[in-house]
């Protein structure tokens, strides 16, 4: 039995580690990057990208899909959910919840694409959680390029990119940061630069790899054995380094494709 991911691009694989250190699976990874960025697309566009990236995740045999991307979830997880009732598809959404329960009534900064802090996903959130006087949004859609273009990661650029996003942050007002869009923690350690010690830097990859564990379990989808198959949808020279990086494991370990049709 497999276990999907799916995201534009990188950012899915900061969840796809978290998963391969708790359990091993058969993983089957779809990063489309033919399409990426999807924070900057309107809502119609990555519906059309998410539902056919889906569609060959199920069709490859996937009973379990995380969409570890933040834009994709927050427009298509209820679509997704009423089209294939037999499917689990957990859902990545900015970790605004436990940010807020230890926020110690000060505020939280969410950051993620334009895409996924205008959705009435998100405002749904905030407004469950009573938390729309605490709650500060800011987009950061270009940390999506910076990751994605290029031979390497740009850390310099997002660096720039970061701290003039940061100008008119007075940090005493916030108890958290929330990392809304699964590649920014690849920037981590830029953010950390600008940000004081004792604010919390939350992301969602640890809530998204439990949720997946528990339905895992039920399902009795164990493997002895870890495998790992990346499918893009548009060939890229730098990504399977890129990637191997992120997932910290050697590319003998990854079983490669690129698959046009998709
Ligand atoms: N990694 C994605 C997210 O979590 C999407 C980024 C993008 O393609 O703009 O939102």
């Amino acid at each position: 039995m497999k276990i999907g991911f799916f995201d534009s691009g990188l950012g899915g694989l900061t969840i796809l580690k978290e998963a391969i250190n708790k359990l091993n699976a058969k993983y089957i990874y779809v990063g489309d990057i033919l399409n990426s960025p999807y924070g900057i697309k309107s809502k119609e566009e990555v519906k059309k990208y998410t539902f056919k990236n889906i569609k060959y995740l199920i069709d490859e045999g996937c009973k379990v899909i995380v969409i570890a991307c933040n834009t994709a979830t927050s427009i298509c997880i209820n679509d997704l959910r009423n089209m294939y009732k037999d499917i689990c598809f957990i859902g990545t959404e900015p970790a605004i919840k436990p940010a807020i329960s230890s926020s110690d009534h000060k505020k939280v900064l969410v950051m993620a694409t334009s895409l996924t802090l205008k959705e009435e996903k998100l405002q749904n959130l905030i407004n469950r959680l009573d938390a729309k006087n605490e709650t500060v949004l800011l987009p950061m859609d270009k940390l999506v390029r910076f990751a994605e273009d290029g031979e390497k990661i740009n850390y310099n650029l997002a660096d720039k990119y970061i701290k003039e996003k940061f100008l008119n942050v007075n940090f005493e007002d916030f108890s958290s940061i929330v990392l809304g869009c699964t590649h920014f923690p690849l920037f981590r350690e830029e953010f950390k630069k600008y940000i004081p010690k004792d604010i919390q830097i939350i992301d969602s990859a640890s809530g998204v790899v439990n949720n997946m564990i528990s339905h895992v379990n039920e399902n009795k989808y164990l493997e002895e054995n870890l495998d790992i198959t990346i499918v893009l949808t548009k060939e890229n020279k730098y990504f399977l380094s890129k990637a191997c990086d992120i997932l910290d494991i050697q590319n003998e370990r990854i079983n490669y494709q690129i698959n046009n049709n998709l």
